[in-house]
């Protein structure tokens, strides 16, 4: 079977069971930003596991399951979980879910995720708007594809009228949204104090192990993009620290509050299309 005939199949499926229509933007929420899902009024919710060639997410702070409802007057989205280069060895492992975006017609893509900073004035529970990104991981979703779009440009990859609305949104509820450029490191080990380093050097501001991927097939298929982190913690070695997936889900947790309220506003402020 063809990856064009496995994305009509999941999109034939989704469509449905509800998920046909207008969309205004599709989130991937990440470790511990699932409870985004309970703002939606509306809310019909599809596990991954049924959907044909979606990917598990056999991840603890993941919960698997594609959402769609209304939020602040639009149409939303929501991929509660993702998967992970990590879990499978395939930086494409998001292929299928981000290509579903494209084919449901929704026109912005945003990832949002759980990261390390390594600068020690972006605190843990900060957020952060991504501007760039350094692709560490030696992997990329567009391996062994062989059409021309594989040479996509990934110069305002992180969309400059999304992060001017991200702003704004970030103004508007009185939340501080400085941006950064994330560093995507394989894990699922995290990362050596040296690495942290390297990071500094290189010009990173946070680490990772998703949404890069993500947003390399967004751009692919042509969607604007952006990505907001929610600092869980500094990274290895920053002022002693040792981070943990424990801490990493409870800080995203306790930050989550201020993350509904920006996505809220964001979406809020997001234009009719
Ligand atoms: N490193 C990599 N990924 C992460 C981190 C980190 O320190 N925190 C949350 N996700």
């Amino acid at each position: 079977m063809t990856m064009h005939q496995m994305i009509q199949e999941a999109a034939e499926f989704v469509r449905a069971r509800g998920f046909d229509g207008h969309f205004d933007a599709a989130f991937v929420l990440g470790t511990g930003l699932g409870t985004l899902v309970d703002e939606l009024s509306d809310a019909v919710s599809l596990p991954y596991a049924e959907i044909p060639h979606f990917p598990g997410s056999g991840v603890s702070g993941h919960a698997g399951k594609l959402v769609t409802g209304s939020l602040e007057g639009k149409r939303v989205l929501l991929f509660q979980g993702r998967a992970h280069y990590y879990e499978t060895g395939d930086a494409g492992a998001m292929r299928i879910p981000v290509a579903l975006v494209k084919e449901l017609g929704i026109p912005v893509f945003v990832a949002t995720n759980a990261a390390g900073s390594v600068r020690p004035d972006i605190r843990p529970g900060s957020l952060v708007a991504i501007s760039d990104h350094l692709n560490l991981s030696g992997g990329n979703p567009l391996l062994r594809d062989h059409s021309e779009g594989r040479f996509v440009s990934l110069t305002n990859a992180y969309d400059s009228d999304l992060r001017q609305i991200l702003q704004r949104a970030a103004r508007k509820s009185g939340i501080d949204l400085p941006e950064g450029v994330y560093a995507w490191l394989s894990g699922p080990s995290f990362e050596t104090p040296a690495e942290i380093r390297m990071v500094q050097i290189l010009g990173g501001d946070l680490v990772g192990m998703s949404t890069v991927p993500e947003v390399i097939l967004a751009r692919y298929h042509g969607l604007k993009a952006a990505a907001v982190s929610v600092v869980t913690n500094l990274a290895a070695g920053i002022e002693g620290a040792s981070p943990s997936h424990q801490e990493t889900k409870d800080t995203a947790a306790e930050a989550s509050e201020k993350f509904k309220r920006l996505i809220r506003s964001f979406v809020a402020e997001l234009p009719h299309v």
